[in-house]
């Protein structure tokens, strides 16, 4: 039985202030229960979560990683510190960085590569865009965005990560993807890990992404490839937050 993992993705939104409170709220109304809790949020916050969260379930992670150690990188940051500021997680590929800033399926592996090299597990966030589903294209895109971190990193090394199937037509636009429609692609995509390593995809969480809210949780969630969900805008707001969560 895997476990699940609700993981929030704050992505650039709030303040120092809002940033501590939404925090705080969230460990105050959790009930823990078996699932994995987790909120990503912008590089400058997170030392502040990592006092909040010292004591609580609530695990920390990052929105990107950096595709080198170290160096002349302006603008960058490590897993080195990342880890030193407490992430746990770093989100990697999700498609905004995809589409707005060039992130590519190599420079992707990579940025998958650095976080495990520091003990950071690397959410791999994949998904195909409207007109690639339209054009029946979708599980050539995620194949594709998944083998080129296999490649990169080797089969093994999805043993210790999480994948995040979005769908970038469903990602913040209030569409969400079916629950039949998101089990087809995260059953597709455990066979596609599993071809090369069954124990390794038995036990891969792989999470929705896309307009993710109490009132579609339930289905989605309870769908048997789906193990969480990597929550937008409605992990911004405490209850709803945790209205997904404790639906698990
Ligand atoms: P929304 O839940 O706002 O659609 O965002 C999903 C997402 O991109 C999470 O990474």
């Amino acid at each position: 039985m895997r476990q699940s993992l609700i993981m929030g993705n704050w992505k650039m939104n709030g303040s120092a202030e809002s940033a501590k409170s939404l925090c705080n709220a969230i460990i105050e109304g959790l009930n823990t229960g078996d699932a994995g809790i987790a909120v990503c949020a912008p590089y400058v916050y997170l030392a502040d979560l990592q006092a909040l969260t010292a004591d609580s379930p609530l695990a920390v992670g990052a929105q990107n990683v950096a595709d080198q150690a170290s160096g002349a990188y302006t603008g960058e940051i490590s897993a080195t510190m990342l880890k030193e500021f407490g992430c746990e997680y770093a989100l990697v590929g999700h498609s905004e960085r995809r589409t707005y800033y060039g992130d590519t399926d190599e420079s992707v592996a990579a940025r998958f590569c650095q976080a495990q090299a520091e003990g950071v597990v690397p959410v791999l966030c994949i998904g195909e865009t409207l007109a690639e589903r339209e054009a029946n294209e979708t599980f050539n895109v995620v194949n594709r965005q998944l083998d080129a971190v296999i490649e990169k990193a080797g089969i093994e090394a999805l043993s210790n990560a999480v994948i995040a199937y979005e769908p970038v037509w469903a990602i913040g636009t209030g569409v969400t993807a079916s629950d039949d429609q998101a089990q087809e692609v995260h059953k597709a995509i455990r066979e596609r890990i599993g071809a090369k390593d069954q124990a390794i995809a038995d036990k891969i969480q792989i999470l929705y992404g896309g307009s993710m809210k109490p009132a579609n949780a339930k289905g989605l969630l309870g769908m048997a490839d789906i193990d969480g969900g990597l929550i937008g805008g409605a992990s911004l707001d405490a209850q709803s937050f945790l209205d997904i969560y404790h639906s698990v």
